[in-house]
């Protein structure tokens, strides 16, 4: 009888802490801004003293899971964010309002189609685009310009996309896609811009490369992609270490909610996406300062900007070659 009840106990505390860090991994995930418009955005400033104090807790760390546990998440990865998005609904994430002011290559070119013009459009390109926090403003922003192709490996993101009220079928081009095992079924060299927010971070670091090269794919020549992630020693990297039994590899954790965060250096991303055949045109933390308005706490976030620009083949060719090629034509 004690046994049954110690056991009932020991089941209730796990359930508790499940249900605590489950709370936390919510508050330290709020990766969304507010809009520039509505909020002051606050900055710090990093310093050396923050990045030792910050391996002291990586250093730390030395449970890793096992290969199996590995492979399993990997296999489950779909499945995971699909029942995300199940307990979550489209609840979660804020609309990226601040897309529209950071991503100005976009913005400046649709404002610059003259009045007179009512048939030029853009195709933006979003990839891991969850329920469609990234790529709804843009689209309500300059409606009429934009035609939407965005995919997602959970059905029920895309279903949720769908169901969205500006959702219109013959713009909104939406698809399950796994970014990993799948192809991007959508026209390649057809995006004039693509948005990846915190989706890289999701995806194994063995699978990172093939996935740039995919997206690279898609994009047209000059072509921009906007890329926002967690960048390393952000406050939930450290939140994860001193959790421990959270580490899949360096930089790479499991949540409680079993979806996967990895925190990148800004040389990973230049290395990624310069690999693709991208030319990098930004690249660079952010260090945001949240302050929880209830109990004042301060939460220092790191996030990387950066913005990717498919060159075309032409321009990217040295001034030598490009002469050699003028000579050909006689
Ligand atoms: C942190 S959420 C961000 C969602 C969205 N980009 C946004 O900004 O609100 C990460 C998204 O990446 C998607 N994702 C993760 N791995 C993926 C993969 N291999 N293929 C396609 N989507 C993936 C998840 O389903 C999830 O919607």
């Amino acid at each position: 009888m004690e046994k049954t009840l110690q056991a009932e106990e020991q089941q209730l505390n796990d359930q508790f802490n499940q249900a605590q860090d489950a709370l936390e991994d919510i508050k330290q995930n709020q990766d969304q801004e507010e809009s520039k418009t509505t909020q002051k955005v606050k900055y710090y400033q990093w310093d050396e003293e923050m990045t030792d104090q910050a391996n002291s807790i990586l250093l730390q760390e030395t449970n890793q899971m096992t290969q199996e546990m590995y492979a399993k998440l990997e296999k489950d990865a779909k499945r995971n964010w699909d029942i995300f998005y199940k307990n979550n609904k489209t609840n979660f994430y804020k609309d990226r309002h601040y897309i529209k002011f950071e991503f100005s290559e976009l913005s400046d070119r649709i404002q610059s189609i003259p009045e007179e013009d009512k048939t030029t459009k853009y195709r933006l390109l979003d990839v891991g685009c969850g329920v469609g926090n990234g790529f709804y403003p843009l689209y309500r922003e300059f409606q009429g310009r934009l035609l939407i192709n965005c995919c997602d490996f959970s059905p029920r993101a895309v279903n949720f996309v769908k169901e969205h009220e500006l959702y219109k079928a013959d713009e909104i081009n939406a698809h399950v896609v796994d970014l990993v095992n799948d192809e991007i079924p959508f026209e390649k060299e057809t995006a004039d811009f693509g948005i990846m927010l915190f989706v890289l971070s999701a995806i194994s670091p063995e699978n990172f490369k093939s996935v740039a090269q995919k997206i690279y794919d898609q994009m047209k020549d000059d072509g921009i992609l906007y890329f926002r992630d967690y960048g390393k020693y952000d406050l939930a990297q450290l939140r994860l270490a001193q959790r421990g039994n959270q580490k899949l590899k360096d930089n790479f954790y499991i949540r409680s909610d079993k979806t996967r965060a990895y925190y990148f250096t800004t040389d990973e991303v230049k290395e990624i996406f310069e690999n693709a055949g991208f030319t990098q045109v930004e690249n660079q933390y952010h260090y945001r300062l949240i302050e929880n308005r209830k109990d004042q706490k301060k939460m220092h976030r790191v996030w990387i900007q950066a913005k990717f620009q498919r060159i075309s083949k032409l321009d990217n060719q040295s001034e030598d070659n490009k002469q050699i090629e003028q000579y050909d034509k006689f």
